[in-house]
């Protein structure tokens, strides 16, 4: 049986992980924060399942904390580590930009070292992202376009891309780096783009709310299926060599081409009206803004446009998306208007 070790598993990605990772048999130890509630609903249906339950261990640690990734490190001597823990949100990580750079970048660091002192054979995967591309110089973008990171988070994300690369490189060690494009799901945070779109169409539906506001209804970005590029993350770690993959659908879409494919799934076509900061969308016929512009939600960098060239996962993994974005916008808001009940 093999042993992995997650990092972030009680996010998105983690969950997806995880679940992965049982179905193919492994042993599975995340590692959690202490928090004051309980924030593990992504992964409360692997404690109680029977199937996985046995195979399935949570430790207490944190990023900011060496010594206790060191003890589970050393406890759990796992085959694979996926570092998949992050401040993890650009917007926020303007607010933020130390706490970011300590958990998100030297964070890292803090693993690559637990790993490297006491179980240097391990095969690390880093949670890398399209945001390293940020001001882009070419699109799509490919393994080797060149990094102009545009936020803490970037910035901190670019840091722990080359602390892998230098273990891997120093040390010989199988660290590896997946540059993610953005991946969504019914567990996306409700605090990004698409789920807090999804979620605002479902509580629209349901009478709860009449408008979602947002920030830059410009930024384009190549959405795909959290579900698939976990699996893409367990190819890296099984490839012959550690190497970094760019992975992502190949397609791009602006955040307003989203909440029009949102909204019409439950038949609200959106009419724009005005421009800039005062830009609204309205429901035709009715004439009720459902879509309101603040520009509170502006970054002061933001990045404009991502689209994955993913040939190299394709060629070298065997990796391809199965989700494209229609499917992926249909399975987010059918699942949000499942929890939005009427009230
Ligand atoms: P997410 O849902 O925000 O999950 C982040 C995880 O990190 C959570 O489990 C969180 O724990 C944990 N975490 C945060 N700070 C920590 C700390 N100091 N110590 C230990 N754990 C900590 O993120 P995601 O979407 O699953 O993304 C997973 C990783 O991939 C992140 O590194 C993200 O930056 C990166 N990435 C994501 C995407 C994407 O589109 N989703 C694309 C490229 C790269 P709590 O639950 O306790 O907060
Ligand atoms: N969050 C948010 N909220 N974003 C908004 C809003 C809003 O109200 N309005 C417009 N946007 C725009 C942002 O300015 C950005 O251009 C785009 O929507 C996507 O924002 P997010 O969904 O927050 O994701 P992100 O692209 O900044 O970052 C995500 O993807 C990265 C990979 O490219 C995160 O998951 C990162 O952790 C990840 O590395």
């Amino acid at each position: 049986m093999r042993t992995a070790l997650i990092t972030g598993v009680t996010g998105q990605d983690g969950s997806y992980l995880a679940e992965l990772l049982l179905a193919k048999g492994y042993q599975v130890h995340g590692v959690v924060r202490r928090a004051s509630t309980f924030n593990r609903g992504r992964i409360d249906h692997l404690r109680a399942d029977p199937a996985t339950r046995d195979r399935f261990f949570l430790h207490y640690g944190d990023l900011g904390d060496p010594e206790s990734l060191t003890s589970v490190v050393d406890a759990v001597r796992p085959q694979e580590v996926y570092n998949l823990a992050a401040q993890s949100h650009v917007g926020i990580s303007f607010t933020m930009p130390t706490y970011t750079g300590d958990v998100t970048a030297i964070g890292t660091v803090r693993l690559l070292e637990a790993v490297r002192r006491k179980v240097p054979e391990a095969r690390l995967y880093q949670a890398s992202s399209s945001e390293l591309f940020g001001k882009a110089e070419e699109t799509p973008q490919n393994e080797r376009t060149p990094f102009h990171p545009r936020s803490p988070y970037a910035v901190a994300k670019l840091y722990s891309f080359w602390a892998a690369v230098n273990f891997r490189e120093a040390y010989g060690m199988f660290a590896a780096n997946g540059i993610l494009f953005n991946h969504e799901s019914p567990r996306r945070g409700e605090n990004f783009v698409t789920r807090k779109i999804t979620r605002a169409v479902a509580e629209i539906t349901r009478g709860q709310r009449e408008r979602v506001t947002l920030g830059n209804l410009e930024a384009r970005r190549d959405w795909g299926y959290a579900g698939d590029f976990v699996d893409a993350m367990w190819r890296i770690l099984a490839a012959e060599k550690p190497d970094d993959f760019v992975i992502g659908t190949g397609e791009t879409h602006s955040v307003r081409e989203l909440c029009e494919a949102a909204f019409a799934e439950v038949g609200i076509e959106l009419e724009w009206e005005g421009g800039g900061g005062a830009e609204v969308g309205r429901e035709r016929g009715a004439g009720t803004v459902r879509v309101a512009v603040d520009p509170k939600y502006y970054r002061p960098a933001e990045v404009d446009e991502l689209q994955a060239d993913a040939a190299k996962a394709r060629r070298v993994l065997g990796w391809t998306p199965t989700v494209a974005f229609p499917e992926l916008v249909r399975m987010m808001v059918r699942s949000d208007l499942a929890e939005v009940k009427r009230p």
